[in-house]
């Protein structure tokens, strides 16, 4: 055991999640508990690389009641992945040199003197910072989140469990109103190019179709369940499409940005509507990335936290902490980054449970 670790740093990086404010708790506790000082980084890598530096030394007190309960990150993060582009203390912006992004991180280190970072993020965060922090000579350390659960080598990552209740809970109220008009609803459920949210929350929130990335679908098969939840008796329909689903025709469908998907609900909803059922499409978009993290998302951030923790005690780095067959485990960043992100296995038990049930998840 080592006691030379006496400061370390935190940020979240990629887009947000519930439980990120839980695993940053969970790390200025364990930290502390072990005499440390923890310093929070804001905006991800740009509170190192912005002059001003963007950080806050964070104290037990930072954690009363509400803020570890809310989702978001007090942190804040960034998602844009262009680091190059900072923020002068005028207002006004510099656009920075790899080497200029080095040297400030670098120097940013030294001034804090930080020890460690520990980086709440996805995989890509985590490999472009792990370089920095090696240039730097610091240990960096991994938690993995995301709502789309599907970050290689771990079986869950924050942030899911809160989004599935999410989505399960707009699930819950779209089929109100759907019983009210005797429609089919249609919920647009975010995962990019991964199902594990549409699956576990269709299940949960008592989809009749429920349509991911994984599994090809055909519109007849879609239009088949419609007919035959109405044959039984039912009078409304509730289809869940993952964001990262082929429209009938084929296509991807994306959203303003051009960057993420998005939209692929509508064309599902004109093309049933043309077939004659009544219907409407809701996109859930953001919302699932918010609420309070429910008790499994803040117990695997603290876990998670508790983890990393001991991890840079021992004076390990570049190791992602993760939770495999019901256990805290941590492995090599370098090992997760090859292994790629984990789709849904359309053999696997959620898929074969949805079957069993009567959703069509495809063909
Ligand atoms: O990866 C998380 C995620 O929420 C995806 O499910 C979604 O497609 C994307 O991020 C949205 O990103 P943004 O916040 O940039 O709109």
């Amino acid at each position: 055991m080592t006691t030379e670790t006496k400061k370390i740093g935190i940020l979240t990086s990629g887009g947000d999640c519930s439980g990120l404010n839980a695993a940053i708790r969970g790390v200025v506790f364990a930290a502390i508990a072990k005499g440390w000082e923890v310093i929070g980084i804001y905006n991800s890598t740009d509170g190192l690389f912005s002059r001003p530096m963007k950080y806050k030394k964070l104290t037990i007190s930072e954690f009363d009641y509400p803020y570890a309960s809310l989702g978001g990150t007090m942190l804040g993060t960034n998602n844009s992945g262009n680091p190059h582009i900072q923020e002068k203390a005028d207002g006004t912006t510099e656009n920075l040199t790899d080497e200029e992004l080095d040297e400030r991180f670098q120097s940013g280190i030294k001034e804090l003197g930080i020890s460690a970072l520990v980086v709440v993020g996805g995989d890509g965060s985590m490999a472009i910072i792990s370089k920095f922090c090696k240039r730097a000579g610091i240990s960096m350390i991994g938690i993995p989140k995301t709502i789309d659960n599907d970050a290689p080598g771990t079986d869950i990552a924050i942030g899911f469990e809160t989004a599935v209740n999410v989505v399960m809970d707009s699930l819950d109220k779209l089929t109100t109103t759907a019983t009210s008009h005797n429609r089919v609803m249609i919920a647009e459920v975010m995962g990019r190019g991964a199902g594990h949210l549409a699956l576990s929350a269709g299940i949960a929130g008592y989809a009749d179709v429920i349509l991911i990335p994984e599994i090809d679908y055909t519109y007849e098969g879609v239009v088949k369940k419609l007919q035959e939840i109405k044959a039984q008796g039912k009078k409304y329909g509730l289809i869940v499409i993952s964001e990262g689903i082929k429209s009938p025709e084929g296509k991807h469908h994306f959203a303003t940005n051009g960057k993420t998907f998005g939209g692929v609900s509508a064309i599902f909803a004109e093309k049933l509507q043309k077939d004659g059922y009544n219907v409407r499409a809701t996109v859930l978009g953001h919302v699932q990335r918010a609420g309070n993290p429910v008790s499994d998302d803040r117990i695997l951030a603290s876990e998670f936290a508790v983890r990393a923790v001991d991890l840079i005690e021992k004076g390990e780095t570049n190791r992602v902490v993760i939770h495999k067959d019901g256990e805290v485990k941590d492995e090599a960043l370098n090992t997760i980054l090859k292994i790629a992100n984990t789709p849904v296995d359309p053999k696997g038990k959620l898929v074969y449970t949805a079957r069993q049930l009567g959703i069509y998840v495809g063909e």
